[in-house]
């Protein structure tokens, strides 16, 4: 196979992703602006087309939160131009009813957050879609919807159906069936299936002559010679920089658009820590089996290194690059600050390990420049080519430590990118097979399943690869800010947040069988005995990549990059309200929160300020080895801040017992809490939160009748939710 047909397997693909909602703060227009841009929308009639629809282009709306949908855009305008149509992303961040209504072919990738709620992104689009007093005339549209969701969550990709309906009622025809990601499964399986099954054959009959479209030839993109395969999805080059040099302009203007972690990279702070505890009583921290409590210092926060000042990045960067020429955090510039509100979301950057940046930069063959600064500089294409995927100038070993997701399980839309730096026939011959097509099954059985790293993946089928450092930094997938609920009180400690981390840990079998596997099906590149030898018999683990750096490595790095999200965890203000909240494991973090935040009221307020019933239901393992904040939570039931403290001890006994035994077991009194204008609060994993809810529904038929009183609450958004997979 040679390299132009190695370049077909360009397209398709997925960046997967732990997750998080709502606002940050520091990034997002102000509630005045997203105001006067929706009420413009609502009020609009969009009766007049001076102008023509614009018919040659698809247009690619993506609301995403963690990226799967943005990348999923990319790939479907990929995609567009292998069939030799024009494709335009649209971050729905900047949707524009006007331009909207001029548009004829769009399709729409939208994941679902909460209660069936749009991303961040998506909620100016959002409001204008359901507000009842929109007027548009959408009817020379034809779109096309896929949502992102999760089938544990109780709303499945609710912003997908919004999308579908309001759009047809503005008169706009969609033409082919709506895709629904589940991430709960396998959402590139979906997306592919559903963008090659639907999308395209419904595109290709709306463009009417399906001759107009031309069939996919993919990787039909270099325009000349010179220009690399891969040089439309990065188009930067990288200059080396001299340490003492003036910093050079950034190459391109804008950080918003297409990009959602480079607004995180952009705009979150580095703050410091103050406090690093253990929670459990018995940790093992290597075994996983480790809670920690961290504290961050919001007062000293600083702006990342390679930032702008003013957050503006058509602005002269004005950091020192020494600043940002150590792997560790850098100091960067000490300017504003970060606020946040009890039990919002602390998003946190990761760190690589020393030891993974370090394979991939002998991998990448730059082990000797790893402390060298670099920033991107004018690449192929336009003066315009791109954005800057992550703040420069900063040393190779900072963009490998904290931008480039090393240890995510690799797609195949990624794998495809790189595959254009293998050089080697047979080696291309078995990528083909693998990420080409026909290769869904295969790379389901010889990836997927053995749950293949980007390291193994590359060892096994990409020995003769030669990178291009600037390619690898900007099709490496960026790395995900992952969110924690905070576990301190804004009005006790406003300056220092809390977050409690138990860290993610599994072991995995040896790749001695999978290796077999793939010789049998003759798909096993040749290895080097010794090497092979070496990768089947190797002790695989896997290792949470932020949990294990909040939980085990801070002592190397004394200073964070986070970002403030809200969330929707707020305590009532009327103290006669009565509350319920059921946890588990680091779920109560959120509920921590709360209880500071009462004993504060208390302590500001007297007695009257804090509602008398307020109970928390508790689950961990053993009573004497995960039970967190055991102190915290005997000195709030003894003080009165908690009315009961109802607790699961899942393993103290043969059978198991969790959090929704307990709320069964006293449903009368969760009932009458609830009958009374109670709130629910709930917080662990997906799997808890759904049989909470069903507890619920069972206690509330046996104690009134009917399940009437979970949908009353339901309405009145009095269950309140954090879940996470
Ligand atoms: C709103 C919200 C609030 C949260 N609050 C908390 C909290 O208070 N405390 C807390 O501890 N956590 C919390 N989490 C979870 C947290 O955000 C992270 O998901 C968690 O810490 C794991 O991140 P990680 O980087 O350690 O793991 P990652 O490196 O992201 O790995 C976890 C994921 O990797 C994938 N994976 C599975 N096997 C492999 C493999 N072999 N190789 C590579 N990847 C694999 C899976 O998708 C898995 O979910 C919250 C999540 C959300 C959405
Ligand atoms: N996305 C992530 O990567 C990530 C990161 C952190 C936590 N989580 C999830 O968040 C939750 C809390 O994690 P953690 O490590 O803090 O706590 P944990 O130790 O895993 O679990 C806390 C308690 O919850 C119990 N539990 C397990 N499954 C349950 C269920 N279906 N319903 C009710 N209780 C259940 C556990 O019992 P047993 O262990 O005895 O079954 C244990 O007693 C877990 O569901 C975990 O999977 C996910
Ligand atoms: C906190 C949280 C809440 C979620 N809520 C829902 C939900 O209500 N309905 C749903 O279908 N999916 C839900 N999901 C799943 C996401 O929509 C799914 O992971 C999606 O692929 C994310 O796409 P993105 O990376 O483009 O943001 C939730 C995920 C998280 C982490």
């Amino acid at each position: 196979m040679d390299t132009k047909s190695l370049s077909s397997l360009v397209a398709f693909g997925a960046a997967a992703a732990a997750a998080g909602l709502t606002i940050y703060f520091l990034t997002r227009r102000t509630q005045e602006e997203e105001e006067k841009r929706t009420s413009q929308g609502a009020v609009m009639a969009f009766s007049s087309f001076d102008e023509a629809p614009d018919e040659n282009t698809v247009f690619i709306y993506f609301g995403s939160q963690t990226g799967t949908a943005e990348a999923f855009a990319k790939d479907i305008a990929t995609q567009a131009e292998e069939r030799q149509l024009e494709a335009e992303i649209i971050d729905l961040e900047d949707f524009n009813p006007k331009v909207l209504a001029k548009q004829k072919y769009a399709v729409f990738l939208v994941a679902t957050y909460g209660e069936g709620d749009p991303t961040d992104n998506a909620v100016a689009f959002h409001k204008w879609l359901t507000n009842k007093n929109t007027e548009a005339d959408l009817s020379p549209l034809l779109f096309a919807v896929m949502g992102l969701g999760n089938r544990q969550y109780m709303h499945f990709n609710e912003m997908a159906k919004k999308v579908e309906r309001h759009l047809s009622r503005f008169g706009a025809r969609n033409i082919c069936k709506r895709g629904e990601g589940d991430d709960d499964q396998d959402i590139e399986a979906d997306f592919n299936d559903w963008s090659s099954k639907h999308l395209w054959p419904a595109l290709e009959r709306a463009f009417r002559s399906p001759s107009a479209v031309a069939s996919p030839k993919m990787g039909a993109t270099p325009v000349s010679s010179n220009i690399p395969p891969w040089a439309k999805k990065a188009p930067l080059k990288i200059k080396f920089l001299d340490k003492n040099a003036p910093t050079p302009p950034p190459p391109a203007k804008g950080v918003t658009g297409t990009d959602t972690h480079a607004r995180f990279y952009f705009h979150s702070k580095i703050v410091p820590v103050a406090v690093d505890r253990e929670l459990r009583q018995v940790a093992d921290s290597h075994a996983g089996l480790t809670t920690k409590h961290v504290e961050f210092d919001l007062s000293s926060a600083r702006t990342p290194p390679g930032v702008p000042s003013g957050s503006s990045d058509t602005e002269t960067d004005s950091s020192s690059p020494a600043a940002a020429g150590r792997g560790g955090a850098s100091p960067g510039r000490r300017e504003g600050g970060l606020t946040y509100h009890t039990a919002d979301n602390l998003d946190v950057l990761p760190e690589n390990e020393t030891a993974v940046v370090e394979w991939f930069a002998e991998r990448l063959g730059v082990s000797k420049q790893l402390d060298s600064l670099i920033c991107f500089e004018h690449g192929f294409g336009s003066e315009d080519s791109g954005k800057r995927p992550f703040p420069t100038p900063c040393s190779v070993r900072y963009a490998l430590t904290r931008f480039c997701d090393l240890c995510g399980l690799p797609t195949k839309s990624q794998l495809r990118d790189f595959a254009h730096f293998v050089q080697d026939d047979e080696e291309k011959e078995a990528l083909l097979e693998l990420l080409g097509e026909g290769g869904v099954r295969a790379f389901r059985k010889h990836v997927k399943e053995p749950e293949l790293s980007l390291r193994e993946f590359m060892e096994i089928f990409m020995t003769s690869a030669e990178f291009d450092l600037a390619a690898f930094l900007q099709l490496c997938p960026r790395q995900k800010p992952r969110p924690y609920t905070i576990s301190s009180s804004s009005v006790e400690s406003p300056t220092q947040v809390a977050v409690t981390v138990s860290r993610v840990a599994n072991d995995l079998p040896p790749l001695k069988p999978h290796l077999q596997s793939l010789k049998d099906d003759g798909l096993l590149p040749a290895l080097d005995a010794s090497k092979l030898a070496e990768i089947s018999e190797r002790a695989r683990t896997f290792r949470g990549v932020c949990s294990s750096f909040l939980c085990c490595r801070l002592d190397h790095s004394p200073a964070v990059q986070v970002g403030v999200k809200q969330s929707s965890f707020r305590l009532p203000e009327d103290p006669k309200v009565p509350i319920i909240m059921v946890a588990a494991g680091t779920g109560l973090a959120p509920m921590r929160a709360f209880v500071r935040e009462l004993r504060h009221r208390r302590q500001v307020g007297g007695p009257s300020s804090c509602p008398s019933e307020v109970v928390l239901f508790f689950g961990c393992q053993h009573e004497e080895k995960d039970y967190i904040y055991k102190d915290e939570l005997q000195a709030a039931l003894k003080d009165g801040i908690l009315s009961d403290l109802v607790l699961a001890f899942s393993r103290l006994q043969a059978e198991k017992v969790y959090v929704q035994h307990r709320v069964k077991e006293h449903g009368k009194r969760v009932v009458e809490l609830c009958s009374k204008g109670g709130y629910l609060f709930v917080c662990g994993g997906t799997a808890m939160g759904r049989s909470v809810r069903e507890a619920l529904e069972e206690v509330s038929v046996a104690e009134t009748g009917s399940s009437t009183l979970v949908d009353q609450m339901g309405e009145e958004r009095r269950i309140v939710e954090e879940l996470w997979a």
